[in-house]
């Protein structure tokens, strides 16, 4: 009987460590043409950036392997929220809306929703898209917030179009050949595609402030649970700071 009971204890340990093993990767979601939060490295051929490195600390110090998925950005809620991915990290902002399909994460950066214009464009301020018989043709991301209000306050107010875009790149080369008037997308990302194309500037009013969080299926709270302990204590030691202004040098770093 004894040895009965050690067999079977063998044969279950073996059957827990096979599971374990399983679940030993997470795989992330992402859309990566968003640099410098998500993109693909030029010499690698591997999706990097904030994200993911932020993703990757996480997953070492929670013992996970991971696996990181490019995927459109509107698909990446439906996945989580579907658990074909186990959390999506794509600059994506939480608001209330996402929040009715999938839980978010703590915050790890703030995201500013700005336009881009040809260096020489009659629109000079965010207002200027607002004003009595505006009538621009607005780039976007499709299913980004930046589609959201542009859709809202642009589209539906009847100041002018919405064209969406599978990518940011894809709008601001639309933007470049003259086929649309802006583009309304996050501060950073803008940053990155404004210095490697001609002729481009970013408005200096901003649109709206928002919160960056990673997103989970509603019924993965231990997982959340996890991510959120593992995000305080790499904050607090500064790893998530490093990765970031890696990516994102402060202006006094920059200036040096
Ligand atoms: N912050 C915006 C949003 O959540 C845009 C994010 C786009 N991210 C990306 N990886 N393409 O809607």
């Amino acid at each position: 009987m004894k040895k009965l009971m050690s067999v079977l204890l063998v044969l279950s340990m073996l059957v827990m460590g096979a599971a374990m093993a399983e679940s030993g990767t997470l795989t992330m979601a992402t859309n990566a043409a968003f640099p410098p939060y998500e993109f693909y490295d030029d010499e690698t051929g591997e999706v990097t950036g904030i994200d993911v490195e932020i993703a990757q600390a996480i997953c070492d110090k929670l013992g996970y392997e991971l696996e990181v998925v490019d995927a459109d950005f509107d698909s990446l809620v439906p996945g989580v929220q579907s658990g074909k991915y186990d959390f999506s990290m794509a600059g994506m902002t939480v608001t209330e809306d996402r929040l009715q399909s999938v839980n978010f994460s703590d915050t790890y950066a703030t995201g500013v929703q700005v336009v881009i214009v040809p260096e020489d464009s009659a629109i000079t301020s965010v207002d200027d898209l607002f004003a009595e018989g505006a009538d621009n043709a607005v780039g976007v991301q499709q299913g980004t917030t930046g589609d959201i209000y542009a859709t809202g306050d642009i589209e539906e107010a009847g100041l002018g179009s919405v064209e969406r875009f599978k990518t940011g790149t894809d709008a601001v080369l639309a933007l470049t050949t003259g086929k649309i008037d802006c583009v309304i997308i996050d501060n950073e990302p803008a940053k990155n595609f404004v210095a490697a194309n001609e002729g481009l500037k970013i408005l200096e009013t901003e649109y709206i402030v928002e919160e960056y969080a990673a997103c989970f299926a509603k019924e993965n709270t231990e997982l959340l649970e996890a991510f959120n302990g593992a995000l305080a204590e790499l904050t607090e030691d500064g790893t998530i700071p490093a990765i970031i202004e890696k990516y994102i040098p402060s202006e006094e770093a920059a200036a040096e």
